[in-house]
């Protein structure tokens, strides 16, 4: 299975990705994960991705579908893959559908997690994520067992830098702007699902495994 999961931020996609790479076993491409893996380790590349990502902007296509592709030339996807939060302008969906063609690939859906507008504010702020393990939790809606420490393994949570309320803003606006020519795209090439994400986390994952396992 070769996926795609779209969706604003604060949609789920994260929170999805994880129970279909533990349900499927294929491996769980997040840009934003790698790109905040690239910070903490302080390479250049995380030098780079973090002057935007502080300011809710996107980091430019050339260095996102570098890394993406690099990543798919990796043996773990020869089996399928999941894309998660890429592509994420028209530029970018059409150098992936460049690099899946050179592999002799194509795409099987578009996972589009749907939710409201209104409701991503809260979603963002009120999350909280493990520095160990990835895991996003939120105080509210997906509390862990002991507030504030991973179930997991034990580490202190955090909030993430672009989860505070002004940068929330301008990451919501710039990807609103992108997300409806994409949309369009990938319905025209008729792989687009749309699922909706305004339930509780097990009903969107079972409105996924059902379209599947379809
Ligand atoms: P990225 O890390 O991809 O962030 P994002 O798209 O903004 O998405 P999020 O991770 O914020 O949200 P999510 O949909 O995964 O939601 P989650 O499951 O955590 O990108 C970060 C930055 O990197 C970008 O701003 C950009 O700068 C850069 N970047 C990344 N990719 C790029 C690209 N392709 N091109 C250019 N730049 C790129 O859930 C959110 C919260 O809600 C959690 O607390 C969760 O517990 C909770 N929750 C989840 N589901 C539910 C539910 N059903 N009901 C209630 N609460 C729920
Ligand atoms: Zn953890």
């Amino acid at each position: 299975m070769n996926l795609i999961l779209m969706g604003l931020p604060g949609a789920g996609k994260g929170t999805q990705a994880q129970k279909i790479n533990e349900k499927y076993n294929i491996p769980h491409i997040s840009t934003g994960d790698m790109f905040r893996l690239a910070i903490k380790e302080g390479t250049q590349l995380g030098l780079k991705a973090k002057e935007y990502m502080d300011q809710g902007e996107l980091v430019p296509d050339e260095v996102t579908v570098g890394i993406v592709k690099e990543r798919l030339s990796k043996d773990d996807c020869n089996n399928g893959f999941l894309l998660d939060g890429f592509p994420r302008t028209i530029a970018q969906a059409e150098a992936l559908e460049q690099i899946l063609a050179e592999m002799d690939q194509t795409i099987d859906s578009v996972i589009h997690v749907n939710v409201p507008e209104a409701k991503l504010v809260e979603r963002l702020t009120g999350r909280r994520i493990c520095p160990t393990c990835g895991t996003a939790y939120h105080v509210e809606f997906n509390p862990p067992k002991v507030e504030g420490i991973c179930d997991k393994d034990g580490s202190q949570l955090i909030q993430r830098d672009d989860d505070k309320v002004e940068t929330v803003k301008n990451r919501l606006s710039v990807n609103i702007k992108q997300t409806q020519p994409l949309l369009d795209f990938y319905e025209n090439r008729g792989y687009l699902v749309n699922i909706n994400g305004d339930q509780e986390i097990d009903d969107v994952f079972s409105d996924i495994q059902s379209f599947l396992e379809k």
